[in-house]
């Protein structure tokens, strides 16, 4: 969204409240068509209470831990395109009559200002226009408002610099992961109206497309970081224990029973809050609305009960993503567990290293 900087292969950088994940993709040109083969892939846990909020607040820490990701996976790369999230992010969909460059900017900067729930000079305001759907013709167009706080971009994009990296691009999750999906699953992704839920440690990004076409981008402020605070106060244990839980790992002196209610209780509140959401879509409109498929990404897509949770309450398709489905790799050069058994976890960062910005 904003770009800074042209270049070539980026690597996506996903700093997120819990991990941050590094992807580095070479684009090849095959038949006309985009494939991309992995370069590098790299995964680094950051120390409790470094992003609170939304925010930076151990920015050492932060990039003590990118500067760790670059020199230990020998990624040479230095161009790195990053993503931004939650409440300092706003994506408006609005529509306007069709009408000339310069007229335009105008336009968006009037829309900004009336439907941005910030003051406009605090923030950096972006748009995209959407293409219509094929074989249809429409006398307006569909616009993607897109603003961000400048402090939050500051705040993300001080990191990079301070770890002596390039940055290219800053995006938000949402776009980052529709891009992953359209490489990764493009009969889906042009053929039905799919549901993406990225479920972080603190942030859980919707995504709702019908046939490719953003329908509703949301963050809502839920993850695993709940769980594992939960689990430590119910049970009396260590923030590192619920977090071995939440993984299936043995915890000594703890009552499995309640760790599985605390656990069912949790998921259970997760899909109340997700199913607003989706209410909010389906019922929206005049015109029938269904999500047809689910896809889970995130940490906390890798918890046992979570796609049948999904499928019980909401009676569609539920699948774990895996953003590598589409992307080229020899498997002896990579850490199998990383791409194999939690895949998911590196959505965003496969769709930041695409960087397909319009
Ligand atoms: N194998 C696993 N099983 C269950 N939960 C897991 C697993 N691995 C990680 N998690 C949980 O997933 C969460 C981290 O996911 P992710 O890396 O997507 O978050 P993040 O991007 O760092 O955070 P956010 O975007 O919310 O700031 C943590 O709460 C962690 O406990
Ligand atoms: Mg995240």
């Amino acid at each position: 969204m904003f770009g800074l900087k042209k270049s070539k292969g980026v690597v996506g950088l996903d700093i997120g409240s819990h991990a941050i994940k590094a992807v580095e993709l070479i684009p090849k040109r095959k038949a006309g068509t985009e494939a991309y083969e992995l370069a590098k892939i790299a995964y680094e846990v950051l120390p409790h209470d470094s992003i609170v909020e939304g925010t930076i607040i151990d920015s050492t820490a932060v990039v003590e831990t990118i500067r760790l990701i670059f020199e230990e996976n020998k990624i040479k790369n230095r161009n790195v395109a990053i993503s931004i999230s939650g409440n300092s992010v706003i994506i408006k969909k609005i529509s306007l009559p069709h009408m000339e460059r310069e007229e335009l900017a105008e336009s968006i900067i009037w829309e900004a200002k009336h439907n941005i729930p910030y003051p406009y000079e605090e923030t950096n305001v972006d748009y995209a226009i959407l293409k219509p759907p094929k074989g249809t013709e429409t006398k307006s167009l569909d616009i993607l408002l897109v603003a961000a706080k400048k402090d939050k971009i500051a705040n993300y994009s001080n990191v990079v610099h301070q770890a002596k990296k390039n940055l290219v691009a800053i995006e938000v999750d949402v776009f980052a992961l529709q891009n992953a999906l359209e490489i990764n699953y493009p009969e889906t992704f042009e053929n039905k109206t799919v549901a993406m839920v990225n479920i972080g440690a603190n942030i859980t990004n919707i995504l709702i497309l019908e046939r490719g076409l953003p329908q509703l981008f949301r963050d809502l402020s839920l993850g695993g970081s709940f769980f594992t605070e939960n689990m430590r106060k119910e049970l009396t244990i260590s923030l590192d224990e619920a977090e071995r839980l939440l993984k299936g790992l043995p915890v000594k002196n703890v009552d499995e029973a309640h760790v599985e209610e605390i656990l069912s209780q949790n998921i259970r509140d997760l899909v109340d809050e997700i199913d607003k959401t989706f209410t909010f879509y389906e019922a929206g409109d005049k015109k029938e609305r269904k999500i047809e498929q689910i896809f889970l990404s995130g940490g906390l897509a890798n918890l046992k009960a979570l796609p049948v949770a999904f499928e019980e309450r909401f009676a569609v398709p539920t699948e774990i993503f895996n953003p590598f489905r589409n992307i080229h790799y020899k498997e002896k050069d990579f850490d199998s567990v990383l791409i194999k058994e939690t895949p998911s976890i590196f959505g965003v960062a496969v769709g930041l290293a695409l960087r397909r910005m319009d």
